[in-house]
């Protein structure tokens, strides 16, 4: 089984970014972290950031037919972008998205997911350990099926 991982805007400056928010930790131990747990799990993944709305789409897109599912943390264009939402639902891959900090107890512009609509699950508040839970849940709802 092959999970691709899709991080958006400023996830690349994780360990320096607002650090009280996204912890000290880079993204670089991010994908360690994901890749450990991936192992563990017996799957593959493979990962992709950007800072880039469009090509993040193309990310998306792209992975048609090729991945049998995406773990997505759109970081702000969660929040934005109907663009992501369609592309999403245009693959309809099994889907799970994922928020470091619980968007739900942070400013109310926040509180408004479009990605989400898309996604079967989300995970947020929970740090790393969201990519994990994904992770786990495409695991066992999609793995040999
Ligand atoms: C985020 C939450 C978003 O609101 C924010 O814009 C991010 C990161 C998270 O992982 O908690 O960049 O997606």
């Amino acid at each position: 089984m092959k999970i691709l991982v899709i991080n958006g805007p400023n996830i690349n400056l994780l360990g320096l970014r607002e650090k009280h928010i996204y912890g000290d930790e880079s993204y670089e131990a991010l994908l360690s972290y994901i890749e450990k747990t991936a192992k563990k799990l017996g799957v593959d993944v493979e990962f992709y950031q950007s800072n880039h709305e469009g090509d993040l789409v193309d990310a998306i897109q792209g992975a048609y037919n090729r991945v049998d599912a995406i773990i997505i943390n759109p970081a702000a264009y969660t929040h934005t972008s109907v663009a992501i939402l369609d592309a999403l639902k245009a693959v309809s891959l099994p889907t799970v998205e994922v928020h470091l900090s619980d968007i739900h107890q942070r400013e109310e512009f926040r509180h408004i997911s479009y990605a989400g609509m898309a996604c079967e699950k989300t995970y947020c508040g929970l740090g790393f350990a969201g990519y994990s839970e994904a992770l786990k849940y495409l695991v066992s709802n999609y793995m040999d099926k």
